[in-house]
């Protein structure tokens, strides 16, 4: 390798003690648990109980569309304000925001596909104690409880859920800090701070303002709110070296949704772990927070590469979904009454005649943002996947060639090695498709450039792959290379394109090419210009067979908190905190824009990505990341699979073998086979593992590899049109 980076190091070392030892553990000390996350610690040790929140009935407003209503904390007087649509297809979003927020907080942009359409709500009742809405279908209905707040669907007299039933929510208003200004203080920040509210309050509500001003509720608000405890984590966070300085203090939200008669719960990938999601009362929640986990473990509920926020419940009776948009670290905890019950104590109720439905209990955490969360109500689960793809659009349709069979690792070496293992398809009769370049093909990890010895001629190489309808992907990761005579560094900096850390300048971090920065791809013009980069006359040597391959997108920083960014880096005037998920989501759509626009608008793209979000199945596929070739890595690949594609991300799969150590012929060839099964199917290897092409394992091996590969393309227009089905309806492919 020719740049040898801070945490290729232990990876190295490590990856190649792997191979001779064969231990394999994630270092979980890399890792924050619940416990060490201020946030989750803090919501985490509120229990069920009575909610401190009630709804303020005099408050409603009902348009045809949109119900508004304003709930209070009894505890501090901080008021929220509740939005409740009725979504065409079977679909009730409710958003909970401060009602005055100091300073706006993150609603989620370019993850739903457009403005949902609403449909009318009608009051059917109300009185002191709440208020009963009209969903408009058959018998369903939505009763609002006031004392304390809480929701319920209804469909005739089954309650399909819940919301706040177990008085979970919770939502951190943005504050002053208490050590550095107290409300009593006369000083001119304290009217600075006044002014503060003022203008945030007459933009939010006037009318509102009035009326809280002559509610003698509030005036106990500012003696409330400065008893209330500031608690370590709150202002500064320090996690093994790093400590993020959390200016806006905290700002978590949380809700609990309750499901009566569902004993099973699925999605919220991705997780190494099992297609139903387990209880997590006895542990850590799962955790959605895009992370690089080296050598990640098996079956828990650590936060991997991508993260979506769809649960999916089903029973016999029905299938509904939750969809909770928010795109900062996020943790679900779920619980059961049936979890640890036997079949046979199952039974046993069922004999003597126990009524207890089965339930589950979920509660979703967020670190910022606001509550927005639609409520897919089937009731099918073919409802759940066309009403979720209603909100963030199907899977995009792949190119027929994609949907074959790929050649990767790390790394082809140089044009010659490209030639011979083309050919080694020819003379081993094996169909192949695209051949892949990791990082390595570069000009020393500058992206869109080439190796000028190894790659010397890369228009003659493609030019190669061309005349047999071959294709190529090339790795284009989104850390680029600090270095005054890269073209691309040069432009983003002048352009002021980058991240910014907390103090303002460029953030800088350590990736592949040693000091990189990151360019913020949440603005538009940022995403335009990157997408410009992917023309023939920019990216010099491409051609229209030469696809993209974005990785470490979570973002990866190996120097970084949890190996990503520092939540205080600035993207605009959003922390980092705020839009970490969607990082990966928008790389992957600036390249596959990039794509579109350099085939003049006629050609459907074809990007991998390995950090997601909800939505990304609208722009390419997903794999699993660095797995191990180990019986379990290729068994754990099916659920992880058939989770995304519940939530829609359907062009799903693992690297073919195992990344990671070397895989036992037998496995390799297990691996082939299960593979030719799964929607994306890539054989992919670590740079220090040994070479394993295809027919490097004796002739029965390659035949049986061989026999894999044909098996895969036997069925190429079946896959062809489950994708097509996947692309119009949601569908997931694999099932
Ligand atoms: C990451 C990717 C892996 C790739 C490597 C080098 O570890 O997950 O697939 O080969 O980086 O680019």
């Amino acid at each position: 390798m020719a740049t040898f980076t801070a945490r290729m190091a232990p990876l190295l070392v490590v990856g190649l003690a792997l191979c001779l030892s064969g231990t394999w553990a994630v270092d979980k000390g890399n890792f924050k648990t619940c416990e060490q996350s201020a946030f989750c610690k803090r919501q985490r040790a509120l229990k069920p109980g009575e909610s401190p929140y009630r709804a303020l009935l005099e408050t409603m407003e009902l348009t045809n569309t949109r119900l508004t209503l304003q709930l209070i904390n009894d505890n501090n007087k901080v008021r929220l304000l509740l939005e409740l649509y009725r979504l065409q297809g079977n679909i009730t979003r409710v958003k909970i925001n401060e009602l005055k927020p100091l300073k706006p907080r993150y609603e989620v942009p370019d993850v739903l596909i457009r403005e949902p359409t609403t449909e009318p709500l009608s009051v059917l009742s109300q009185d002191e104690n709440g208020v009963v809405l009209s969903l408009g279908v058959e018998s369903q209905r939505v009763i609002i409880s006031a004392r304390p707040f809480r929701l319920d669907i209804m469909e005739g007299s089954d309650v399909l859920m819940s919301l706040n039933s177990r008085g979970l929510l919770a939502f951190e208003h943005l504050r002053m800090r208490k050590d550095t200004f107290s409300y009593k203080v006369t000083s001119t920040v304290a009217s600075v701070w006044d002014n503060i509210k003022r203008v945030f309050s007459s933009q939010a509500d006037p009318e509102a303002e009035k009326k809280e001003e002559a509610d003698p509720a509030n005036q106990a608000e500012t003696t409330k709110e400065e008893e209330e405890k500031v608690e370590d984590g709150m202002w500064e966070e320090t996690f093994k070296s790093h400590t993020d300085s959390k200016p806006n203090g905290p700002s978590a939200v949380s809700l609990d949704f309750s499901l009566p008669g569902v004993e099973h719960v699925y999605g919220i990938p991705e997780h190494a772990d099992t297609l139903r999601l387990k209880t997590t009362d006895n542990g850590d929640p799962y955790r959605l927070y895009n992370l690089d986990v080296f050598q990640y473990e098996l079956y828990n509920p650590m936060a991997l590469y991508g993260s979506v926020p769809v649960m999916v419940a089903h029973s016999p009776q029905r299938t509904t979904g939750i969809f909770w948009l928010n795109a900062a670290e996020t943790w679900v905890d779920i619980s059961s009454n049936t979890a640890g019950k036997t079949v046979f104590g199952k039974m046993l109720d069922y004999v003597q005649g126990s009524s207890e439905t089965p339930q589950t209990d979920v509660r979703w955490i967020s670190e910022s943002g606001i509550i927005d969360v639609f409520i897919m109500l089937g009731p099918t689960p073919k409802d759940v996947f066309s009403q979720y793809a209603s909100l963030t659009g199907t899977q995009s349709f792949p190119p027929l060639a994609s949907l074959g069979y790929h050649q990767c690792r790390w790394n082809y070496n140089d044009q010659e090695d490209v030639k011979s293992v083309d050919a080694g398809f020819d003379e081993h009769d094996i169909p192949y498709d695209f051949i892949w370049l990791d990082i390595e093909h570069t000009d020393g990890k500058r992206y869109f450039t080439w190796d000028p010895h190894k790659f010397a001629t890369p228009k003659e190489m493609l030019q190669g792959l061309m005349d047999k309808k071959r294709k190529m992907v090339a790795i284009v990761d989104p850390h680029i290379k600090v270095d005054s005579n890269y073209k691309i560094h040069n432009e983003i900096r002048s352009l002021g394109f980058y991240v910014k850390n907390k103090d303002g300048g460029d953030y800088e971090g350590w990736c592949w090419p040693g000091s990189a920065s990151y360019p913020d791809f949440t603005r538009a013009d940022m995403r335009a210009w990157w997408a410009s980069m992917f023309a023939y006359d920019q990216y010099e040597g491409t051609m229209e067979n030469l696809h993209t391959w974005n990785d470490m997108n979570e973002p990866s920083v190996f120097n970084g908190p949890e190996v990503t960014m520092h939540k205080d880096a600035m993207h605009g005037s959003w922390e980092h905190r705020d839009i970490h998920n969607l990082y990966g989501l928008y790389v992957q759509m600036a390249t596959a824009e990039g794509l579109i626009q350099r085939s003049g608008g006629v050609e459907r793209p074809f990007v991998l990505t390995r950090a997601f979000f909800a939505g990304s199945q609208r722009i390419g596929a997903v794999w699993t990341g660095d797995n191990a070739a180990e019986w379990d890595h290729l068994k754990i690949s099916i659920p992880m699979c058939l989770s995304m594609g519940l939530v829609g991300i359907s062009f799903c799969g693992a690297d073919i073998g195992g990344f990671f150590k070397s895989p036992s012929t037998e496995l390799l060839v297990r691996w082939y086979q299960a593979g030719a099964y799964q929607p994306f199917y890539r054989a992919h290897a670590h740079l220090d593992t040994p070479r394993r092409e295809p027919w490097l394992f004796g002739p029965e091996n390659t035949a049986l590899i061989r026999e894999a590969v044909r098996q895969r393309y036997t069925f190429l227009p079946y896959w062809y049109q489950l994708f097509y089905r996947a692309h119009v309806t949601g569908e997931p492919v694999m099932r």
